[in-house]
């Protein structure tokens, strides 16, 4: 496979590759280097890439069984995937259905505080002014994407809130927040982009409450690489979801 780096991003690598069958489609390299606080603190471990790589890829395959158009196209190597390309739309769509983190902080309420329904919110894509909440009308008079795909990526988010709530419920965690992106093809077809994996969710242990995602990375707590390797584990066990 030749391949020509397009994009180096935080947690991945983007390439071209050649040939007829790889039109419109890129490789995806998960690197194992982790950061947080737009890459303000950084670090890594070795095995990340395979990890964060095993999950995005159980969960496109989720997902897509459940009829949600997502750029996975195929695993390649330990680390890598093929995804078609997209043109990114540059808008976080962040999904919680339990107060913690950003949010939390900002009114005033305690981690862990129940919603009445899952809470969408939308992020503008700019680590240099720092991900700042942008406003529907300021997205869409900005520049950044139009109303009525606005409507459609909060309609895909909680579809995929749904139905991931329900699968990491079987793996014994509970799914506190996440954010996804998503991108359009060249026929305008929006389709989830990125990645989902313990870098981008908030997820709890239902038993225990510990927490099982990059907030043990954000916040000092230890035991990074082993939490990221049970979600992998827990996933794994539910196999025959993806198929059901
Ligand atoms: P927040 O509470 O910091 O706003 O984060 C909400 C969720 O979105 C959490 O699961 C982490 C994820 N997230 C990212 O994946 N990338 C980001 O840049 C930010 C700010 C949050
Ligand atoms: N993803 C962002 C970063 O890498 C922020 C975060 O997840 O805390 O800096």
């Amino acid at each position: 496979l030749i391949k020509t780096l397009l994009y180096e991003g935080k947690a991945k690598k983007v390439y071209a590759i050649e040939g007829h069958e790889n039109n419109g489609k890129v490789f995806i390299e998960f690197k194992n280097s982790l950061t947080a606080f737009n890459a303000l603190k950084k670090g890594e471990f070795e095995g990340k890439g395979e990890i964060n790589r095993d999950i995005a890829t159980f969960i496109f395959k989720f997902l897509e069984s459940k009829k949600v158009k997502t750029h996975w196209v195929k695993d390649i190597g330990s680390n890598s995937m093929v995804t078609h390309q997209l043109q990114i739309i540059p808008l976080e769509v962040v999904v919680r259905n339990t107060l913690a983190g950003s949010t939390a902080k900002k009114f005033g309420r305690n981690e862990g505080s129940e919603l009445v329904r899952p809470l969408v919110e939308f992020y503008y894509k700019n680590d240099a002014l720092e991900d700042p909440l942008v406003t529907e009308d300021q997205a869409d008079i900005l520049g950044f994407c139009d109303l009525e795909t606005m409507s459609y990526l909060k309609t895909q988010a909680l579809k995929i809130n749904a139905l991931l709530v329900g699968l990491f419920q079987k793996a014994k965690l509970h799914l506190v927040d996440f954010k996804v992106e998503f991108g359009k093809n060249s026929n305008n077809e929006v389709l989830l982009a990125d990645e989902i994996s313990p870098d981008c969710c908030r997820l709890w242990d239902l038993e225990t409450k510990e927490k099982m995602d990059k907030d043990r990375f954000r916040r000092d707590l230890g035991h990074v690489k082993e939490v990221y390797v049970e979600v992998l584990n827990r996933l794994k066990k539910l196999k025959e979801e993806i198929n059901e």
